[in-house]
């Protein structure tokens, strides 16, 4: 069969080549395997140039398609003798779902084969920092940054000494001085060299600039009859101290915690068909149930009719009149923190009709109202199975601070998130709030005041305060965002 020699190409064809195969991370010769498969399978690309190459990206590996990995990593493997570790290490942060691309020191090719390398994370192996396959495009940029982390494993004496000094002289001390992510060094070495004035020096400095260390480990050394610190830190240490500096654990201030939540408004039936009603959307309340399951809580949610999906992880019990609504608040109890955002009617029909009203000459069916229960002043009075920290909303139209202090005193609940919603400020039914929180201190009234925010941003504030008062530590906002 004839061979191809992509060298004799034609300019046009070549530089459409060496583009697809830096955008696709591939090798020029993987990349017409690829489109030679692609044709045959008749899913061909077309040709057509390419304006740019793509540019060395700050921004995270975009994810391909598929069942593909989450994070991606550059392994740098130094030369020492446990470089035949990270053969296994590829492997285990693999199995976490972490793309792993491997750059090999000159010295490192001595203990383990860029061809082993190059199976087992199944990419290009990088060598060399005047490859012109990968540096057209400058490719030790693009190792350095197109990836979440890097990990140097085994970290030799040398290349940390490297690094706590800056130099660029191969491509992976280049790499990691051009790089703005996150490192992890694995050191691994005779426990002299580690030891050594020098490399205490290094490490020392490494730390300073941010740089994580694990290990080493204290052990037998390949070196016969040798023992103390400098083994590197096995495989699994590695990729789970890897992976929970790419995915941090979130921090879950509210676990253990039951929160029952109200909202949206309630119908309030007028006949079979007819119902008194308000405004309310319930976008307020689902944010907060959303929040607070983010934050680890058990939620109960009790909402009247609204035209929202159910949040994820939320137990939501749908119910239509105010009677019906604190039915299902009692037979939620006990709860830790109760949030009453509903927009629960004042009043109901009191001769509610058992058939549909008709028209008649009589004139207009008199509507008799009572008022509903109260629920937010009705589970702020339990004495056995009051929850430790109930907040009530109020909704005004005027004198906004001075109703809700009162609403606080009179209700008996612990805050107050007070809303003012006047058809000018859009608040009804729109995705933005300006709200004021109004709690007790040490037996004062105290007033926060929040800027203009999007329900959303509202609902993790407020769970904020909540993880506060009832952890005492104050978290930040972004470890409450409920997955998307
Ligand atoms: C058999 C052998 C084993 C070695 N093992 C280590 C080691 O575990 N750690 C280390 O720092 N250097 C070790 N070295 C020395 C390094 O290979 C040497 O410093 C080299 O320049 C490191 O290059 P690199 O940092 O670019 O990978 C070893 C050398 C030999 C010959």
């Amino acid at each position: 069969m004839a061979s191809l020699t992509i060298r004799k190409l034609d300019e046009g064809i070549k530089t459409y080549l060496r583009l697809r195969s830096a955008r696709n991370r591939r090798s020029v010769e993987e990349e017409v395997r690829v489109i030679l498969g692609e044709l045959i399978e008749g899913r061909e690309e077309p040709l057509t140039p390419f304006s740019a190459p793509p540019a060395a990206s700050t921004a995270p590996t975009p994810q391909r398609t598929g069942a593909l990995p989450e994070a991606s990593v550059t392994l740098i493997i130094g030369g020492g003798i446990a470089a035949y570790k990270s053969l296994d290490l590829i492997r285990r942060l693999k199995e976490r779902r972490i793309e792993v691309r491997c750059v090999l020191t000159k010295a490192a090719q001595q203990f383990v084969t860029p061809l082993a390398v190059s199976a087992l994370s199944h990419e290009r192996v990088y060598t060399d920092l005047f490859d012109p396959q990968s540096e057209f495009d400058a490719g030790h940029i693009r190792l350095a940054r197109d990836c979440d982390m890097i990990v140097v494993a085994p970290a030799t004496a040398d290349l940390m000494a490297k690094m706590a000094n800056g130099h660029a002289d191969d491509l992976a001390s280049a790499i990691l001085l051009a790089t703005n992510r996150k490192i992890l060094v694995a050191p691994a070495m005779n426990p002299l060299m580690w030891n050594n004035a020098a490399t205490r020096r290094n490490v020392a400095q490494l730390q300073r600039d941010g740089v994580v260390l694990i290990g080493p480990n204290s052990g037998e050394m390949a070196e016969a009859g040798e023992a103390g610190v400098g083994r590197m830190s096995e495989a699994i240490e590695i990729a789970t101290a890897a992976e929970r500096l790419l995915r941090p654990p979130v921090p879950r201030p509210l676990a253990g915690k039951r929160v029952l939540i109200t909202a949206g408004p309630t119908h309030e039936p007028i006949d079979p068909v007819r119902y008194i009603a308000n405004r309310s959307s319930g976008k307020q309340g689902f944010a907060i149930a959303a929040a607070a399951q983010a934050a680890g809580a058990e939620v109960i949610l009790v909402s009247g009719p609204v035209d929202l999906g159910d949040p994820a992880g939320v137990t939501v019990k749908h119910v239509e009149s105010a009677r019906q609504m604190l039915e299902q608040v009692q037979a939620s109890l006990p709860a830790d923190i109760a949030i009453f955002a509903a927009a629960v009617a004042d009043w109901r029909v009191a001769n509610e009709g058992e058939q549909k009203l008709k028209k008649s000459s009589a004139g207009m069916p008199p509507l008799q109202l009572v008022e509903n229960p109260d629920i937010l002043a009705t589970i702020s009075k339990l004495t056995d199975k009051r929850p430790p920290l109930v907040i009530g909303f109020a909704a005004e139209t005027e004198h906004l601070i001075d109703n809700a202090k009162s609403k606080l005193a009179r209700k008996g609940c612990d805050w107050i998130v007070a809303n003012d919603v006047s058809p000018a400020t859009g608040v009804m039914g729109g995705d933005r709030n300006t709200v004021h929180l109004i709690t007790r201190r040490d037996g004062e009234i105290a007033v926060d005041s929040w800027p203009v925010m999007t329900k959303e941003q509202v609902a993790i504030e407020l769970v904020a305060h909540v993880a506060k008062s009832v952890t005492g530590k104050f978290l930040d906002d972004k470890a409450l965002e409920p997955a998307s």
